[in-house]
Order: C-alpha cells, then sequence, then structure tokens
C-alpha cells in the first residue's frame, strides 16, 4: 500500500519522507489554511523535496473553471495532481482533464456509486472520506469494500486513496482491504510507529549492556 501523507504542513512532510515510507501528499484548502503560506509556493516547495504525487485541490464549482485552475496548478511541477470535487460539474472537468493527461484526485467521495461513476471519467484517484462517516455512524471502510469490489468487477484502473484516517486501525483496514493508498495525517504516522513493548525492550537492552565486561 502506497502511504501518502494528509497535510500541507512542510516540516511534516519533511520529517515523514525522510523515514523513507511517504509515496505523496495530499492538501486541501483547509489544511493550507493552517499554514499561513500563499498556495502556490508552498506547493512549489513541497514538489521541490518529492518527486511523487503532490495532490492540489481546485475551488471552482463549474468545470471550465477546474480546468482553468487545473491547467495553472499543473504547471507548478510535474507531480502536481488535481484534485477536485465529486459533484457533477467536477465529473465534467475530469474528463477533460484525462483528455489532457493531467492527473486528478477525485475528492469528497461518500459513496460506492459516486465511485464507479468517478471511474467512468478516467480519475487517476478517488478519495473515499471514511473519516467523515465513522462520525455519522456509518461504517467507512464499509465503502472501501464495496469500491473494490466494483473497481475489480470492471478492472477500473482509478486507485482508492483512504482519506480522512483519524486513526491506526484505519491504516490496518485500509492494508488488509488492499487498497492502493492511505493518506495518513503526521500524528496518526506517528502512531504507527510506536509500540510500548518496543520502548520496554529497548530499555532492558540498554540496561543489560551495561552488564556486559568492557574490555581492560
Ligand atoms: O484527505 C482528506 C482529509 O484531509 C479529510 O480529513 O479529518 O478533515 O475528515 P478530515
Amino acid at each position: 500500500m502506497k502511504i501518502f501523507i494528509d497535510t500541507a504542513n512542510v516540516k511534516e512532510i519533511r520529517e515523514a519522507v525522510s523515514l523513507g515510507i511517504i509515496d505523496g501528499v495530499t492538501t486541501n484548502p483547509t489544511l493550507v489554511a493552517k499554514e499561513n503560506r500563499q498556495y502556490t509556493e508552498l506547493l512549489k516547495e513541497i514538489c521541490s523535496f518529492l518527486s511523487g504525487p503532490v495532490s492540489a485541490e481546485v475551488i471552482s464549482l463549474n468545470a471550465e473553471g477546474m480546468v482553468s485552475e487545473a491547467r495553472q496548478l499543473t504547471k507548478i511541477a510535474k507531480n502536481i495532481v488535481i484534485k477536485i470535487p465529486l459533484i457533477k460539474e467536477g465529473l465534467k472537468a475530469v474528463k477533460i482533464l484525462s483528455g489532457e493527461a493531467i492527473k486528478t484526485n477525485v475528492t469528497l467521495c461518500f459513496s460506492a456509486t459516486q465511485a464507479l461513476l468517478c471511474a467512468k471519467t478516467g480519475a487517476d484517484y478517488v478519495s473515499p472520506f471514511i473519516g467523515r462517516l465513522d462520525d455519522i455512524s456509518q461504517e467507512g471502510m464499509g465503502l472501501i469494500r464495496d469500491i473494490k469490489q466494483i473497481y475489480a468487477n470492471y478492472n477500473f484502473k482509478t486507485q482508492i486513496i483512504v482519506a480522512s484516517i483519524r486513526n491506526p486501525l484505519h491504516v490496518l483496514e485500509a492494508a488488509k482491504l488492499g487498497a492502493d493508498v492511505a493518506t495518513v495525517p503526521f500524528a496518526v504516522i506517528e502512531q504507527l510507529i510506536k509500540h510500548p513493548l518496543t520502548d520496554i525492550g529497548i530499555q532492558r537492552f540498554l540496561e543489560d549492556y551495561k552488564k556486559i565486561p568492557q574490555k581492560q
């Protein structure tokens, strides 16, 4: 499973990339607003040290505007992927952008039928938001299971990005289901690494090391 980091914070991205586990980045207006930086400059900096896909979101609500924003954003770097909301105009825009070989990530997906239509437009990625479904007592992972099945039935090439991940169990379930990508916030990446038995084990090894006779 590919792991993307779901943040617009350059320090977090750099640190996660240094771990050797990061395949890409996803941003959205909410994440970017926390950084108090100009969006284009921020994306330029991220793409200067990361060659994997970096998702950047459009804000237009009509296909024409989305396509024009996408064409501008892709000038920033060749690894920019255009994030487009899963609405009627979004589907039209993705179809046009697919024809121009501009990579797309269709976001705010909350149903398997939305994901089916998204794949038909030729989108490169679809982002089902599982945490937000869990928030309203709908099992987010059930959606990933359904999309996986539908895409396998028809051999669709659109990759599933499990998004709106809130905890390590979401990552575990995504991997067990064979999702293509999980986009994970930095805090959850840290939770994935940490295990109390690892820390206790290190402590014991260090204490025992002191008991080993040293060379005179
Ligand atoms: O990738 C989409 C993600 O950023 C949304 O997460 O936690 O705002 O639902 P959240």
